[in-house]
């Protein structure tokens, strides 16, 4: 059961899942960060995105016209914006695809576009966490560094900050289990998302 906070509240964690695999390695590397701030007292959130409609955004603009009331387009992602408002921590799984992010999650990401306020991304002072697999052997040549690189630019700009990541070498979905210490920074990383 979580915790009552000072404020007397629990923190809020929001995880997007970006493998289409239940069981792949960034699920359970996700699966560890909230198990961990979950021992931190929090609640947490998560969405498997490849069994929900999310279109692409239509760079229709209406989202940043003055009075807007976010995203127009009536799909799953209406389900996913007010619990990442809502959010304390949205931490970001996901495998790499072709040298960077998948599709499932990029499409979240384009569509937090319309997350914006009259005093800029409301995913600003967010705590952010990222958790990537790949089947390669060097997080450089993967592509898991694109990855990072995309995350760390689009934080920078949105105002919030990256509290950690974590990767790693699999490939079956389950592999990951065998690396011992980035299970168990993982669930550091869930315990340090809700401090
Ligand atoms: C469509 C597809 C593209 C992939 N592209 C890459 C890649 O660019 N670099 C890499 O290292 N591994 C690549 N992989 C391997 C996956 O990243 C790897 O299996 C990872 O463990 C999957 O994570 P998951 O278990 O969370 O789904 C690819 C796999 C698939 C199915």
């Amino acid at each position: 059961m979580a915790k009552a906070k000072k404020d007397g509240r629990a923190k809020k964690v929001v995880i997007l899942l970006g493998s289409p695999r239940k069981e792949g390695n960034s699920t359970i590397l996700a699966g560890e960060i909230a198990a961990g701030a979950q021992a931190g007292g929090a609640e947490v959130k998560s969405f498997y995105l490849h069994g929900m409609k999310i279109a692409p955004c239509s760079a229709c603009e209406a989202c940043h016209r003055p009075g807007a009331k976010g995203c127009v387009q009536a799909d799953d992602m209406q389900q996913i914006y007010p619990a990442l408002l809502a959010a304390d921590a949205v931490v970001y799984a996901c495998p790499i695809y072709w040298f960077n992010v998948s599709a499932q999650l990029k499409l979240a990401m384009d569509r937090s576009y319309a997350l914006v306020g009259e005093k800029g991304y409301r995913l600003a002072g967010k705590k952010i966490g990222l958790a990537f697999a790949y089947g390669g052997e060097d997080p450089f040549d993967s592509g898991c560094t694109n990855a990072i690189r995309a995350f760390q630019d689009a934080f920078r700009f949105v105002g919030a900050d990256i509290v950690g990541m974590v990767y790693a070498s699999a490939s079956a979905p389950g592999d990951v289990r065998a690396n011992k210490k980035v299970m168990d920074e993982a669930a550091e990383l869930g315990r340090r998302l809700v401090v």
